[in-house]
């Protein structure tokens, strides 16, 4: 049977690139993009799209049914920074969005999902260096009790309903096609766009605060290549840890000043340090290279040198 592919969260920082890439892989119409809002031009013009609230369950059977979809992406959910001011509503969106999609699988209407889980379902007293897949978790904040529980429920579903589950622990993602929605690891997009406008920038964490972080080419890549790769071999059935490259925001600035010496950062930190403090500065994803055939292609040079070339005006 064919594949249509339905992704729920399409216009967000991973969903815009995600359905671009699923598109020039699957076909344009092979693609549906829902959210609650439009995307960007290039979303909305190469192929179907549709709104859609992730937590209204006949309302995505309905578009599941429609359009015969065999997989999901579901991106849609409230990230860390946001979710600490709407708790209440951070949990509904992030578990019942989940429940939706688990239970339509349950139900054989669909064949296939991927939900991203998060570096944040790690807590203050996990070990800080090359975080292992399975180690002492304790997330603290709203986001990562959210990430956690959604873990546990993927595992639970695949091994007592067989549903066919697939999920990546994102680290903190930079990218220059879309902004990034509310998330703790934002300052490693906003950098870029202020050293070009105003070569300054003013950062939310301290300037040692060393976190994991991917270059949205990789994120995409390994997204794709987990949810092609034979059953069989997906091992993990909560969430992968993986990892491309670590660095404060003292080392970003650093690597920018490569590129502009003049460019100034000073450092004004936030609530999010908080949130920050509580994640790890390294991850082990020695399961993910094992499995799948991980490996990334982007560390901070290069992420620099490509931000720097496409945010030029
Ligand atoms: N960006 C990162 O650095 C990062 C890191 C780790 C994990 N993740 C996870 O990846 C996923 C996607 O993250 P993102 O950065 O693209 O987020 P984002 O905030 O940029 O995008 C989320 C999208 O979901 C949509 N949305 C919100 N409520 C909705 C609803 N009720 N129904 C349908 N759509 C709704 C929003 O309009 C938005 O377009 C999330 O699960 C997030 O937790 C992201």
């Amino acid at each position: 049977m064919e594949k249509s592919i339905l992704i729920i969260g399409a216009c967000g920082q991973i969903g815009t690139e995600l359905t671009m890439a699923l598109r020039d892989t699957y076909g344009n119409e092979s693609v549906i993009a829902s959210d609650i809002r439009e995307g960007n031009e290039n979303l909305m013009d190469s192929g179907p799209f549709e709104i859609l609230d992730a937590t209204d369950y006949d309302a995505l059977e309905e578009i599941v049914a429609y359009y015969e979809i065999t997989e999901i992406y579901l991106m849609a959910a409230m990230l860390s920074a946001t979710a600490e001011k709407f708790p209440m509503r951070a949990w509904n969106l992030n578990m019942n969005s989940l429940f939706n999609v688990l239970n339509l699988a349950k139900e054989k209407k669909i064949d296939k999902i991927f939900w991203p889980s998060s570096i944040a379902v790690f807590g203050p007293n996990t070990p800080k260096e090359n975080t292992l897949q399975s180690t002492i978790m304790e997330p603290s904040t709203v986001y990562g009790i959210s990430k956690q529980s959604g873990e546990r429920w993927c595992d639970y579903y695949f091994h007592k309903f067989g549903v066919d589950v697939r999920s990546i622990r994102y680290p903190g993602l930079i990218s220059w096609k879309t902004m990034p929605g509310g998330g703790t690891t934002d300052y490693a997009v906003e950098i870029y766009h202020k050293a070009l406008s105003e070569k300054a920038y003013t950062c939310f964490l301290k300037e040692d605060t060393e976190l994991p972080m991917m270059f949205m080419d990789d994120a995409i890549k390994a997204t794709l290549q987990l949810m092609e790769t034979d059953a069989d071999n997906v091992k993990v059935r909560s969430s992968y840890n993986l990892s491309a490259m670590n660095f404060t925001p003292s080392q970003m600035a650093e690597s920018i000043q490569n590129h502009i010496p003049d460019f100034k950062i000073s450092y004004e930190p936030d609530f999010r340090q908080a949130i920050a403090d509580s994640w790890p500065s390294s991850i082990d994803d020695q399961e993910a290279r094992r499995d799948w055939g991980w490996k990334a292609e982007f560390d901070l040079e290069k992420t620099t040198k490509e931000m720097l070339e496409n945010l030029a005006p």
